[in-house]
């Protein structure tokens, strides 16, 4: 079959795997390809145990495989044969020399830039999918217009903002798609043509176009303001345990109001994720760069707060179970920073476990999908930590439980059971704020919530 369009990925991570994935199944007269360095990840993409889990990824992948979408290691070809280049490389925040800890680190990006230039031999266009500073965009074309080769290389932005775990829904049923480009006749044929592509099933009204530099800004803005959110609700929730007022009650009656909202403001033990903490150092990093410092005190708050949100929740356990963990059995039920992920990349359950563990506890980790990061991220803790499947069995013998990720299955767990099977007193901190808490006081659990008045039997 002859295909319309040539599309390349390069990076076939959480963002570009699943967005080429989508684009493959809705268009199915364009050639998909997607490349990586790391030959594992591409093995696994072309095998039934697919490297990142999403409820409908599999489906889809099947649908698609091998038809007009493809997973390869060989870079060099699929830029040679591609129209449309989506750069999905990761940009991790820099840990060395000039703004390290803030800073993106860009070297995967201008590597794969420097990749392209050299073996592009016919025009393409270059879509930043990866989340970047603004103004890369000029970085890249500096970089990519270094070329004797009579070939326009024209760099496009077009930012994902899918959340992990509803990551197909967010793909398919987009709140928007945004495609930035410049403004001059090249700019704006570029910017055409990625719009076609999303055209097939996002309607017209949900496509936003802009100049270049307002896409990559956005990107950055949205994950701050979310996380601001995140950090507003989890500020107030420590004053409500305080003063008896109670956080989802606040959240609520504050959300209902139709200027504000009511999402992103489920108070939790932090935020987590690839994005979030990244994101706004990078904006925190970029504002210093130019001079603005109250404006990169401002978003740096965000972090801070959800780094103490977290020191908290840690110091509340440890004075509430009679100010020593030593020597105790603790579970955390949930280790993925958000439910129906296996993704544990700066997941507050990573702080929490090693915070229980400098305090010499024995921590039992359970999860339905995280257990095999989880033990990579936790590898040097091999004495004090063990990883437990079920939950029942990781409960049995400890003196506390914490609820770090909100996966469903600990709602309907059977909380009698394991309350007979722990030691007493037997404590419960609920980290998402998701179980009944009244009902586990009454089983004779004392129960500490985010938000909330403590229930205790002491
Ligand atoms: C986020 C953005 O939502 C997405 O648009 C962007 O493309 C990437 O970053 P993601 O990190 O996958 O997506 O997850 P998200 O659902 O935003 O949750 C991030 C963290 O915030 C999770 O740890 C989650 O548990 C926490 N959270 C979210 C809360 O604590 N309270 C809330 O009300 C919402
Ligand atoms: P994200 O969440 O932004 O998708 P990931 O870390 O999941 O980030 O994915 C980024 C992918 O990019 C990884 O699979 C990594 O191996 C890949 N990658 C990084 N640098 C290059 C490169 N120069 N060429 C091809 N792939 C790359």
């Amino acid at each position: 079959m002859d295909f319309e369009k040539n599309i390349l990925c390069i990076g076939a991570g959480y963002v570009g795997g699943p967005t080429m994935v989508m684009i493959a199944s809705k268009c199915p007269r364009y050639r998909v390809v997607v490349v990586d360095i790391n030959q594992e990840k591409i093995r696994d993409w072309n095998s039934d145990n697919l490297p990142i889990y999403e409820p409908g990824l599999d489906d889809l992948v099947k649908k698609t495989r091998d038809k007009n979408l493809f997973f390869s290691t060989d870079i060099e070809k699929g830029i040679k044969e591609a129209d449309i280049i989506f750069v999905s490389v990761n940009t991790p925040t820099k840990t060395f020399g000039q703004g390290a800890g803030k800073a993106a680190d860009l070297q995967y990006w201008e590597r794969t830039a420097r990749q392209i230039l050299a073996n592009a031999d016919s025009s393409k266009i270059i879509v930043e999918k990866s989340t970047l500073p603004v103004r890369t965009a000029k970085a890249m074309e500096r970089i990519l217009n270094g070329s004797p080769k009579e070939i326009s290389l024209e760099v496009v932005s077009n930012p994902e903002f899918l959340a992990e775990g509803t990551a197909i829904n967010d793909l398919e049923n987009p709140d928007r798609v945004l495609i930035g480009s410049r403004e001059t006749p090249e700019g704006m044929r570029a910017r055409k043509e990625i719009v076609e592509i999303y055209a097939h099933w996002v309607t017209r009204d949900r496509i936003i176009e802009s100049n270049v530099w307002s896409a990559e800004l956005s990107k950055l803005t949205a994950n701050a303001f979310l996380a601001q959110r995140i950090s507003s609700i989890n500020s107030i929730s420590a004053l409500c345990e305080k003063t008896e007022a109670d956080i989802d009650e606040v959240a609520y009656a504050v959300g209902t109001d139709s200027r504000i909202g009511p999402y992103f403001l489920k108070a939790s033990v932090g935020f987590g994720g690839s994005c979030f903490k990244k994101d706004i150092l990078n904006l925190v990093y970029i504002c210093q760069n130019y001079g603005l410092e109250e404006v990169a005190d401002y978003w740096e708050s965000v972090v801070k707060i959800n780094e103490w949100q977290e020191r908290r929740f840690i110091n509340n356990m440890l004075s509430n179970m009679f100010d020593t963990v030593a020597g105790k059995r603790v579970a955390l039920f949930g280790f993925a920073f958000k439910a129906n992920t296996g993704d544990t990349r700066e997941s507050p359950a990573i702080y929490i476990a090693r915070g229980l563990v400098e305090e010499y506890a024995q921590v039992v980790i359970s999860d339905p999908r995280a257990l095999e990061n989880a033990r990579k991220d936790l590898k040097d803790l091999k004495e004090r930590v063990t990883f437990e499947m079920d939950p029942y069995k990781a409960a049995e013998g400890t003196h506390s439980i914490a609820i770090l990720t909100e996966w469903e299955l600990y709602k309907d767990l059977d909380y009698e059971r394991i309350h007979e099977s722990m030691v007493r007193p037997a404590f419960i901190f609920d980290g998402r704020n998701i179980l009944d808490h009244k009902r586990l006081f009454e089983m004779g659990f004392n129960v500490f919530a985010i938000g909330k008045a403590p229930l205790k039997h002491f």
